[in-house]
């Protein structure tokens, strides 16, 4: 008898197809059709058999597409399990996890809800972008760091004495841990970032360890690439060498590559939780992990 079986939402089949196969599941693929005026309509592969259900989809753009069409591949593996694990490589709304200003919804605790509601039983995220979001989950509710798996694509790259940079202080633990993994040292810019138009500026003051040094700037997410941006060009003043990124998604959002690239990035490096022409490391392994 099977233990588990995965369904690949069509946000994450790739990933989910690495996923099962790693955890010798049976593996359910789902159709996706959209209609002219937008409504998805998601037809299951095949009939799950009796066992615990997988399903996996990253709540990337279209965020409220890809969260609804997750939802509703729950509700429909209900009909055939009990055990319903809901596995988002990218939790999307993650960051609106704090009324910041008066009158903001916290929209990570509504589709903490929402989770509940339809009845999924567990839920794993990859490096969601802060703890605090994953409090709203009234189910079990785990994050998986993707930094191990990064370090090790890092080390393959055999930079000389890299300097580790977190772009803001929120990432600082982040790049700490990514620093001790590869065994080199870490530093942490300031950023502050307009709460209204969303701008960002780098307000550290001059630096003198990155003179001359290979930088990896580590981040959670890319969005706009804004804070990227900025601490390149900062850096690149404080006449640092190469810079690299590595990131867990990249969202890369219209021509954010471009930019980031044209700002003197070297390298953006970011996992298959979003997948793209930089997501080159896999985290089907250490999610498999959490399961088995
Ligand atoms: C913010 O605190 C996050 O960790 C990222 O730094 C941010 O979301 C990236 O967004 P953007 O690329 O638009 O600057």
């Amino acid at each position: 008898m099977i233990k588990f079986t995965v369904i690949g939402g069509n946000a994450s089949q790739d990933l989910a197809k690495r996923l099962a196969k790693k955890l010798k599941a049976a593996y359910i693929r789902t159709e996706l059709k959209t209609f002219p005026d937008g409504e998805n309509k998601i037809t299951f592969s095949s009939k799950p058999k009796k066992s615990k259900i997988i399903v996996v989809q990253s709540i990337y753009p279209p965020v409220d597409s890809n969260l609804i069409q997750c939802l509703s591949i729950i509700s429909k593996a209900k009909q055939f399990s009990s055990n319903v694990i809901a596995v988002i490589p990218y939790m999307g709304y993650a960051r609106q996890d704090k009324e910041f200003l008066l009158g903001e919804v916290v929209t990570i605790q509504v589709i903490a809800k929402l989770f509940k509601a339809i009845g999924a039983t567990k839920i794993i995220v990859v490096d969601i972008h802060s703890p605090t979001g994953l409090k709203y989950f009234k189910i079990s509710a785990k994050n998986v760091s993707a930094v191990s798996e990064l370090v090790k694509y890092f080390k393959k790259l055999k930079l000389r004495k890299p300097l580790v940079v977190s772009p803001d202080s929120g990432g600082k633990n982040r790049a700490k841990e990514f620093a001790r993994l590869l065994k080199t040292n870490y530093i942490t810019l300031k950023k502050q970032r307009n709460r209204k138009t969303g701008k960002v500026r780098i307000v550290s003051s001059n630096l003198k360890e990155v003179i001359g040094k290979d930088l990896i700037l580590v981040d959670d997410m890319i969005n706009t690439g804004g804070s990227i941006i900025k601490a390149t060009e900062f850096l690149k003043k404080q006449k640092c060498q190469r810079v690299f990124v590595a990131c867990t998604h990249a969202l890369l959002v219209g021509n954010a590559e471009r930019k980031i690239k044209k700002s003197g990035v070297s390298q953006i490096v970011s996992t298959n939780t979003i997948p793209g022409n930089t997501s080159i490391v896999d985290v089907s392994n250490i999610v498999a992990n959490t399961l088995m």
